[in-house]
């Protein structure tokens, strides 16, 4: 059973559970995962190549993609070797990978040939008792410093380290029987124990070699997350070693923000999840929705933590409960997004029924701004909020029409 607390804003609202709750969706609650079909369709078929980086920004549902996918390639019958790097430490990377292959192994999931002898409790324990005191050590535990670790030389007669592990790994892989796939999420939270970037390209760079060089079979994958800042420096700010060796990640998948329709998607199924029992306008207003859309560009962990704030604004002010846009304006208080007020006035304008284009001169007056200012702006929207385009011909010249993506609040 689920253990949660009633809090004041949730009862206000009559949700049992938070709708808005941060947690990377896995196992049940993966119910609540939206779209991504194209991401995980490229991902499935870029499995013939070896290593391939999943990448997108902080909270964008990286985490909840991986967990997505594991799922979706198991049900195919594929193995998964699945790696959550606890992000203590950098030290331990292989012997995390060595834990989740050996675990497989143990399992019988992954087979290995009979010429190769592999007891794989007996690794398990090495690898897993040698992660525990590393990182006990990198904490500093006063009570492993002192008998810990006279303690654990005891347990271990030969404990693992990078290097074993590492080679432990190549030669399950040389030995396999059985295709897998190794999914390395949380890769990227390495650059917060790393000194600097660079310190993090060439760790990631290192791993990407030890890949290619070690770990390189058909029907062995590597898939990692990795930070869109860091793999849009790429080739740019790297160092020439550290570039030339990140583009040997042979596919790099990117995660980006949710359109309109998605992030409505997302809420309402959220909303339906918790037994709202109403629509999705019942709980948002269209022109909120919209002005939520602006400030967090269809970022999902943003957009519930707006939300969450929102919710609490209504409810402290014991008002309708009902998602306006003075309360998402209120939810975005004191974060680092905004709305953009000649965004809103655009996205407003598009919302009355009609053909709207940047030489309308009512549409100009209501923004304030000139033809060509105007026109920037639609485009710029059209690619975040996914406007639609068309072209009107009137007599011998055509121009662009926009409207904004039918969302269905009331169904
Ligand atoms: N496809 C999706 N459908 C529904 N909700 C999603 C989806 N992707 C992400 N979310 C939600 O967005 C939030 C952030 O997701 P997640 O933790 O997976 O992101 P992340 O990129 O791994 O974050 P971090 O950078 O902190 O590791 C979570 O609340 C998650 O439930
Ligand atoms: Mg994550």
């Amino acid at each position: 059973m689920d253990l949660h607390f009633e809090t004041p804003v949730l009862k206000y609202w009559g949700f049992k559970e938070d709708p808005f709750e941060d947690f990377i969706l896995q196992g049940e609650s993966l119910r609540l995962f939206v779209c991504r079909h194209y991401e995980l369709h490229r991902l499935h078929n870029a499995l013939n190549t070896r290593c391939i980086g999943v990448y997108g920004t902080h909270g964008v549902g990286k985490s909840s993609f991986l967990r997505k996918f594991e799922k979706k390639i198991k049900h195919t019958g594929l193995v998964v070797a699945y790696v959550r790097l606890a992000g203590s430490t950098e030290k331990a990377l292989y012997r995390e990978i060595l834990a989740a292959i050996l675990q497989c192994h143990s399992e019988k999931k992954i087979k290995t040939g009979k010429e190769f002898k592999l007891n794989s409790r007996e690794e398990s324990k090495r690898v897993d008792s040698s992660i525990r005191v590393a990182k006990e050590l990198e904490f500093g535990a006063v009570s492993v410093m002192k008998a810990g670790v006279k303690q654990a030389k005891e347990i271990l007669s030969a404990p693992h380290d990078e290097d074993s592990a590492r080679l432990l790994i190549s030669k399950i892989i040389a030995n396999t029987k059985t295709a897998f796939v190794v999914i390395v999420d949380d890769l990227e939270r390495m650059e917060y124990f790393l000194k600097n970037r660079i310190s993090y390209a060439r760790f990631i760079a290192g791993f990407v070699r030890t890949v290619g060089d070690l770990f390189s079979r058909q029907g062995v994958a590597f898939v990692v997350s990795l930070d869109k800042g860091f793999v849009d420096q790429i080739g740019h700010k790297m160092p020439h070693d550290e570039g030339e060796a990140l583009f040997s990640f042979e596919e790099l998948v990117e995660l980006p923000n949710f359109l309109p329709q998605e992030l409505a998607d997302m809420i309402r199924k959220r909303l339906n999840d918790r037994k709202w029992g109403k629509t999705l306008g019942d709980f948002i207003s269209p022109d909120a929705f919209w002005g939520l859309m602006l400030a967090t560009g269809g970022h999902p962990r943003k957009g519930f933590g707006v939300l969450r704030m929102a919710m609490q604004y209504v409810e402290m002010r014991k008002k309708p409960r009902k998602l306006d846009m003075e309360s998402i304006k209120e939810g975005l208080k004191g974060r680092p997004d905004s709305i953009d007020d000649k965004d809103l006035t655009i996205v407003q304008f598009l919302s009355i029924p009609g053909s709207h284009s940047a030489s309308d001169k009512d549409f100009q007056k209501a923004v304030g701004l000139g033809r060509t200012s105007l026109l920037n702006r639609l485009q710029a929207l059209t690619y975040r909020l996914g406007l639609e385009v068309a072209a009107e011909r009137i007599g011998t010249t055509t121009k662009d029409v926009y409207s904004l993506p039918e969302i269905k609040f009331y169904v």
